[in-house]
């Protein structure tokens, strides 16, 4: 039985909380909790929507790496793990009841070496290639196009196939979505698909041209990159309607990509990928710091590395404003989330790591920011699905394991295709060491029905926080919700333990003469709807 977070707090500390509500809610300032003497004061605008949040921003990118598509979301139809014609059941039940919009695929740095037609026709007649970037492991190509676009309908989630502009060729990738996109029997790649067992073409809303290409997609200058993305571009024609075509963009703070790719190809393209790692430690890529039992300092450092994403998006959406200022062109952060040390014994090249209460802490940090730039951001991918760095679910054979990023995903749902709500804060700090952030993070958004979600992130790992929120534009007299926190900064889920941090009821927010109050329990994400 799941238990409301209020209703678990001991009497004293309950009663301490309803006597700041009634402060609050009576316009004065809470006592005690911020240390800086302050309630946080948030407004939200209701009454000045702004753009609507696309719900491709809670994409996820799948790639052949390590056991991301092989054991995680494929295990052929054979298997003993039960299974949907090779799917395991699962997992895709899970993906399902978090309403995934969009999938990436087949990579990444695995995409510029991929060659289509090895993952198409009999099983038994697929090469078996190396994978070089991951590994050094086999790949027999059981999972190609057919089975990829098979689990994007199984989900009811838009597709994203980044082709291979590294080692392949311009006709390669028209060819290859001829064959997903032609209509029935008009041409022979649609003869060909139909004879593999698909007669009706498929929809691909995205078409990557190439990954990174400034790093494992072919080490490019980005003006030899952007001459490359204009022919693949010119070339790529979708015959199942509108394909949308996404350039390899910038990583991080890499401006100039970004100019470059705008000015050469802003015209021929209509979104710019962004990926963008948080490391606990960022200054080495080979020191990244732990996935878990790790310091508040690295806690701290984490969560300030995450929250560079708003100036990154910011930066790089005042250059591509100055060649588009309509914002025709999406930023599509399609690689993003954590990045630590590999878990301790496993294969280095398969990028496998832990998942705790941080994680779910970053996801929200992250969705507030794309809300924020909902207007230029409509589409991103974390990186990755499953078993893969920041992943949502976590399999060990026949087991599965929902982790607290997947939970803050579930939380956020209303966001999806919601129309974003103004906010502002203003309160205190988290300090740490050197690290020094707002304490409180707020994200507002109307449901397609009408309904009013908020969201509140304390990052603070010490302290409860005592909020209220000014809501304009909004009617409401109560507000319930949901909470996803834990008593130890990297509390996760295991196999053995797989409920250990899960979204519980959250009753402790009132509202009252257009205000919100709360008091939010140390590094805690709070989504409640207004009603
Ligand atoms: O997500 C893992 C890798 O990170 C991707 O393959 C690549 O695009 C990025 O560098």
């Amino acid at each position: 039985m799941t238990k409301s977070y209020e209703a678990g707090l001991p009497g004293r500390r309950r009663r301490a909380l309803f006597g700041a509500l009634t402060l609050a809610i009576a316009g004065i300032a809470a006592p005690a909790g911020a240390q800086d003497g302050a309630t946080i004061t948030a407004t939200i605008r209701a009454d000045q929507p702004g753009p609507k949040v696309d719900a491709d921003i809670f994409g996820q990118f799948a790639e052949h790496l390590g056991t991301g598509i092989y054991g995680g979301i494929w295990v052929g139809k054979g298997s003993s793990i039960p299974n949907e014609n090779g799917y395991r059941s699962d997992v895709l039940a899970a993906l399902k009841a978090i309403k995934v919009p969009m999938v990436r695929w087949p990579g990444g740095c695995f995409a510029d070496e991929y060659h289509w037609r090895d993952g198409i026709g009999p099983q038994k007649d697929r090469p078996v290639k190396i994978n070089t970037n991951w590994g050094g492991v086999n790949e027999d190509n059981s999972f190609g196009t057919h089975e990829f676009m098979g689990f994007a309908e199984r989900l009811s989630a838009r597709a994203y196939v980044s082709a291979n502009v590294g080692s392949g060729t311009p006709a390669e990738t028209a060819r290859w979505v001829e064959y997903m996109t032609a209509a029935a029997n008009s041409s022979s790649l649609a003869r060909e698909r139909a004879a593999n067992g698909r007669t009706e073409p498929w929809t691909l809303a995205y078409l990557g041209i190439g990954n990174e290409l400034w790093g494992c997609g072919g080490n490019m200058r980005p003006e030899y990159a952007a001459d490359l993305t204009n022919r693949f571009a010119t070339f790529a024609k979708s015959g199942s309607g509108k394909m949308l075509k996404i350039a390899s963009g910038p990583s991080d703070s890499n401006y100039e990509w970004t100019d470059t790719m705008m000015r050469l190809s802003g015209k021929t393209i209509d979104g710019l990928a962004l990926h963008f790692y948080t490391r606990p430690r960022d200054a080495d890529w080979n020191d990244k710091g732990p996935a878990l039992g790790f310091p508040e300092a690295e806690w701290a450092s984490t969560l300030q590395h995450t929250l560079q994403m708003d100036e990154f998006i910011t930066r790089h959406s005042a250059i591509m404003d100055k060649y588009d200022p309509e914002k025709r062109v999406m930023l599509a952060v399609d690689e993003w989330g954590t990045w630590y040390d590999p878990t301790p014994g496993s294969n280095p090249g398969f990028l496998q790591q832990q998942n705790s209460l941080r994680d779910a802490i970053v996801a929200a940090l992250n969705i507030h920011i794309f809300t924020r730039h909902a207007e230029r951001v409509r589409m991103a991918a974390i990186a990755q699905m499953v078993n893969v760095l920041q992943a949502m679910l976590l399999t060990d054979g026949p087991r599965m394991v929902k982790t607290p990023t997947y939970w803050a995903f579930d939380l956020y749902m209303p966001w999806q295709n919601a129309t974003s709500l103004p906010v502002t804060v203003d309160g205190p700090r988290y300090r740490n060491g050197t690290v020094d952030i707002p304490a409180i993070s707020v994200s507002a958004v109307r449901d397609t029905a009408g309904a009013v979600h908020v969201a509140l992130v304390n990052v603070d790992p010490n302290r409860a926080l005592p909020v209220t929120v000014d809501l304009k534009g909004v009617r409401a007299t109560a507000a319930s919700g949901r909470i996803l926190t834990a008593e130890a900064m990297d509390a996760h889920n295991s196999f053995e333990h797989p409920g250990a941090v899960a979204p519980k009821p959250f009753d402790a927010a009132r509202v009252a003469g257009g205000k919100l109050a709360t008091r939010l329990p140390p590094k805690s994400v709070v989504v409640l709807r207004l009603r």
